[in-house]
């Protein structure tokens, strides 16, 4: 049976990515310009920056891809591009730029949904056995989804107010920690102790949803509490505190999902799957189950954004012939 090559597009964010995919789930080439720096001073994404960023290194890094995988574009059966959630203006630039693609050679296109290709990313890591459930966790969504295939999917419990890593960028603000925050708290908390003992939201309740709004404001106002009487405080152990609670809800509810739905694997996705207390307590917490499923994490730099879990996302359509008409627009509030 004859290899599926996809290339693949990410620009739903801050990062512009092209990648080439071979049968969903060999990377034969990742290329990921980011844009970090230039937000970082502004705390957060600038949609018109990350825009003009998108649309300067686009051309660019297809070729890159391309070339890093020694294809041209008769090798590539497929064209994918992420068409939502994100930044419209961002959006438009990979959608474009896949489409003017797919119109000049004829390749086929197909339209990935970002969420659909973080959980997708564990593919590129190991084989997937289905029933799976993911726990899906980035800047925008925090979610749990029980998949029946690879597309087809429930999503079993989701957050009422912040996404998981939003509230690491928000918290890392009060700490003077630039956007993205996450990763350094995650750092900081490893040298530190759960001292401060902030709120588990929802933890014990009957349900798989999750807020951290709360877990936010408890941690500003001791911040700020603590500023009003002079008082310093120790910026590991509120890093500990913060990430216990965090990780202690995330875990919590995941284990009773797994529970409830008995699936094969569970995988992690999202940049928050790169929190490596998130990733030693899902190992740890599975180990201990009676009938534990495979536990799948993609790597570090295939939990962030990039195009490669597009590709894998796209090949699952590919095979179920759900391709993409150039009428193809950005749909930024997409829904799983
Ligand atoms: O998936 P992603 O790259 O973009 C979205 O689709 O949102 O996720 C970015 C988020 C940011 O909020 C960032 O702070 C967070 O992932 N993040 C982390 C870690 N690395 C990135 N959060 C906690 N611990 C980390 N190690
Ligand atoms: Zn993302």
């Amino acid at each position: 049976k004859k290899d599926i090559r996809i290339l693949a597009f990410e620009s739903s964010c801050d990062e512009t990515s092209t990648s080439v995919v071979k049968n969903g789930s060999e990377i034969e080439s990742l290329v990921v310009a980011t844009q970090i720096k230039s937000h970082a001073r502004f705390g957060g994404v600038v949609p018109e920056v990350a825009s003009r960023h998108h649309i300067e290194v686009i051309t660019q890094i297809t070729r890159e891809a391309l070339a890093e995988a020694g294809c041209t574009w008769q090798d590539i059966d497929a064209i994918a591009v992420t068409y939502g959630p994100g930044l419209v203006g961002a959006l438009l630039i990979g959608i474009n730029a896949a489409k003017a693609a797919s119109m000049a050679t004829g390749i086929p296109l197909i339209a990935v949904d970002h969420i659909m290709g973080h959980i997708s990313a564990g593919q590129l890591a190991d084989t997937i056995a289905y029933p799976a459930l993911a726990l899906q966790v980035s800047g925008g969504h925090t979610e749990i989804v029980l998949l029946k295939d690879p597309t087809h999917f429930e999503i079993v419990g989701d957050t009422r107010d912040d996404a998981a890593g939003e509230a690491y960028d928000k918290i890392g603000r009060v700490l003077g920690v630039n956007y993205p925050a996450g990763k350094t708290i995650d750092q900081w908390a490893h040298q530190g102790k759960d001292t401060f003992n902030f709120p588990r939201a929802m933890i014990d309740e009957d349900n798989y949803d999750f807020s951290f709004s709360g877990l936010k404001s408890a941690f500003i106002n001791t911040c700020h509490h603590a500023d009003q009487l002079g008082q310093k405080l120790d910026k590991y152990d509120l890093a500990a505190s913060f990430q216990a609670a965090v990780v202690d809800v995330l875990a919590a509810k995941t284990i009773r999902a797994i529970k409830q739905y008995q699936p094969k694997t569970f995988i992690m996705g999202g940049g928050v799957a790169a929190n490596l207390g998130l990733r030693e307590r899902m190992e740890e917490e599975i180990k201990n189950l009676a009938q534990p499923p495979k536990v799948v994490l993609p790597p570090l730099k295939l939990c962030g954004d990039n195009a490669a879990m597009i590709g894998a996302a796209a090949y699952n359509l590919y095979k179920e012939g759900k391709f993409a008409g150039l009428d193809l627009d950005a749909d930024p509030s997409l829904e799983l």
